[in-house]
């Protein structure tokens, strides 16, 4: 047995372990508020201490009062494991069930420092976005993972393993509940206090459920969001698609430094303004980002020659995005694509740098001037949205990316309101993402090669590109672009050198789509082809997966955009149908409280039992949010509906009857 199979088979060490120094060269999440009382506070180490043997509590309790005031919540360090943190190869996790580990591996995965983004505090992404909420918590999930058998499921509240219960063979493995709140006690300061409670915890989308896949996905997302806006200004405007793009928007932080990599795939000329130099010179180090440009000037000169020689280049402009706003129209420079992905969802805590204030002088004032510091946000809001105005006048089609700038905007009262009371942009959901794929059935489908080798990586692909040339040839004419776009991303997948951390894949198709291409993965893990295990799942952000009324549901116009059944429904769904596990989050991408979205992870491992698992979830998992998209008459989705009943004479689809317009615009009231 390997010293780290060792390790896991014992969870919480048998010897107290050292104490472990602040790691400075890992990024660690910021001090979290806290709002508990003393009392409060008793009670918040008295929960910490339930998960080790008294003979420590003496030592144990002062050590996380300090963490508790030092942090403003008790991550227990100390317990951090020795070894590597990554995802292995799928053998070598201590396991009586491959269900098991191949959850271990995922959970890895998300802790990996190279993918997660505060790795000690066991944040994966999205700033709070955590996979357990303290290191006794992972050390005990992957105890009960190493032992348990397939007559088994293990239980997660919050990050807590509630247990081992016995259930049966064809159970989810994994049941995840994260952040999960009686609905009037689900308020931000509720989060603080539960949170630091350890009562609870932010688990975002893909970080509390195990199915991060680093960077690529939102990459992949921000490319079929950027293919599409082309082709909504192609054919508004009757140009030439050949005709050079301008794409013009900013931050190039964790999810919005994908926005000059994605540009380049999708072959525009992207311009992205950062404020903060540091996160522009990451990009650029990366290779996210083709030229670092700190001087307006040159940049007008360079974006204009770029445009001149319809060259396909990313400029990241470190400053303003206002300043570039307002520039680009004196000179006269024409945007086609605008956007913003400034952190707005947190508007006065550095996630929105006001202009005209340096970057330096914005973080001192934050903290030190909040009220001052806001009216400054607000200010620069007007004269961000006056600028995008401007543009928008001559044509510029501007878009807001799910980061809650129009809501701020208008909460500042920027002009940004039509006549109507209606914000004058779309959200990418609206005009893009709902309609022309969630609507249809297309969403993020991604899979993990368990091996943890590239060549398998690579025979996914090929099989991929196999399946999906095949499926377009056959499928509707008004799907087919939704099609190519896949088929032209996974022929160039490789060479864009997408995977950090695990041997992860993503693409976008339709319940048709997901189940061939995990069928065809089923058969080449049977027949040796790939050489372990392929695990399936998707980001939460999807057709059924996710209610979220400003962004994954905000194309649903019957008002049922603040339900949340299609998530539960579909979560419960997917566990009996088959899935290896699944889980539910209150929050995760617009925020606490203002989303419920879910999720499945699903192992293949080449036999039967997973070929029919694969076709009776990923059948439910897509089709749910399909009839209930269908139910709240949106055109896409009820021709994929009548479509998926054609295909199977066992669904029935309650579909809805449109009432013509005139009858309800007489009514009185
Ligand atoms: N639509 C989606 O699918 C989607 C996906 C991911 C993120 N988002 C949203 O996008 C936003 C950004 O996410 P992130 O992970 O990149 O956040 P981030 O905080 O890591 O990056 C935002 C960047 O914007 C910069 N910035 C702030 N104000 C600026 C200004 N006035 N001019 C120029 N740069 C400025 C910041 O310095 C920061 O680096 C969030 O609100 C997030 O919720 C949407």
């Amino acid at each position: 047995m390997t010293d780290f199979q060792h390790a896991v088979i014992q969870g919480i060490p048998e010897e107290l372990p050292k104490p472990k120094a602040y790691d400075q060269s890992v990024s660690h999440s910021p001090t979290r508020r806290n709002n508990l009382s003393v009392e409060e506070k008793k009670l918040a180490i008295r929960n910490a201490l339930r998960y080790f043997p008294e003979k420590w509590h003496e030592t144990l309790a002062v050590e996380f009062a300090e963490e508790l005031k030092k942090f403003g919540r008790i991550y227990m360090y100390r317990f951090r494991p020795d070894y590597e943190m990554y995802a292995r190869p799928i053998d070598e996790y201590p396991a009586k069930s491959k269900q098991a580990a191949g959850i271990m591996l995922m959970i890895q995965n998300n802790l990996n420092p190279k993918v997660a983004q505060h790795p000690h505090e066991l944040i994966t992404y999205g700033g709070n976005g955590a996979v357990f909420q303290n290191w006794a918590q992972y050390l005990l999930s992957m105890k009960y993972l190493s032992e348990m058998t397939e007559e088994q499921t293990l239980v997660m509240y919050s990050g807590h393993p509630m247990g081992l219960f016995p259930s049966h063979k064809n159970a989810p493995r994994v049941v995840v509940s994260n952040g999960m709140m009686i609905p009037n006690y689900s308020s931000l300061e509720d989060y603080d206090r539960h949170n630091a409670l350890g009562n609870t915890q932010y688990g975002q989308m893909t970080a509390g459920s195990y199915m991060y896949i680093g960077p690529q996905g939102i990459v992949h997302g921000t490319t079929i969001t950027i293919l599409n806006a082309k082709r909504i200004i192609a054919e508004r405007f009757k140009r030439d698609a050949k005709e050079p793009v301008l794409f013009v928007s900013s931050g190039l932080g964790g999810m919005s430094g994908a926005q000059p990599k994605a540009g380049n795939i999708a072959k525009v000329i992207s311009v992205v303004a950062e404020v903060n130099p540091k996160a522009a010179k990451k990009r650029h180090e990366q290779g996210w980002v083709d030229i670092l440009v700190d001087d307006l000037n040159k940049l007008v000169k360079q974006v204009k020659t770029a445009i001149a020689e319809n060259k396909i280049i990313s400029f990241g402009y470190i400053g303003n995005i206002v300043n570039v706003w307002e520039k680009f129209d004196e000179e006269n420079i024409h945007i086609d694509l605008g956007s913003d992905q400034t952190s707005l969802h947190n508007p006065f805590n550095g996630g929105y740098y006001p202009v005209g204030l340096s970057f330096e002088k914005a973080n001192e004032m934050m903290a030190a001037e909040p009220e001052k510091f806001k009216e400054h946000v607000y200010a620069s809001l007007r004269r961000h949205v006056k600028a995008i105005n401007k543009h928008t006048a001559y044509g510029t089609y501007f878009f807001d990316y799910g980061n809650a700038f129009l809501l701020e905007a208008g909460r500042a009262e920027a002009d940004v309101m039509n006549d109507n009371g209606k914000f004058r942009y779309p959200s990418y959901v609206e005009d893009i993402m709902g309609p022309m794929c969630f609507d249809y059935g297309f969403g993020p489908f991604r899979w993990v090669c368990t091996s943890g080798k590239p060549e398998d990586l690579a025979m996914t692909d090929k099989i991929a590109n196999k399946v999906m040339t095949n499926l377009m040839q056959k499928s509707p004419k008004r799907i087919r672009q939704q099609m190519v776009d896949n088929i032209v991303w996974i022929q160039g997948a490789r060479e864009n050198k997408l995977v950090v951390g695990s041997q992860a894949r993503i693409l976008y198709a339709d319940a048709w789509g997901r189940i061939q291409l995990a069928d065809a993965f089923n058969k080449a893990v049977k027949d040796g082809r790939i050489s372990a295990p392929i695990i399936i799942g998707r980001d939460h952000h999807d057709v059924s997966g996710t209610d979220s009324p400003f962004r994954e549901t905000s194309n649903i116009y019957d008002g049922s955009m603040f339900t949340a059944d299609m998530a539960i429904q579909n979560v419960i769904g997917d566990a009996f149908r088959g899935a290896t596990w699944i889980s539910i989050h209150n929050g995760g991408g617009v925020g606490w409280g203002e989303v419920i979205n879910g999720g499945f992870g699903l192992l293949l491992d080449g036999s039967s039992d997973a070929k029919n698992r694969l076709k009776s979830m990923l059948y439910w998992d897509v089709n749910n949010g399909i009839s209930r998209r269908s139910w709240a008459r949106n055109e896409n989705a009820m021709f994929t509906a009548k479509r998926a009943m054609d295909n199977n004479p066992k669904l029935k689809v309650t579909m809805p009857n449109l009432v013509d317009d005139s009858i309800i615009d007489e009514l009185k009231f």
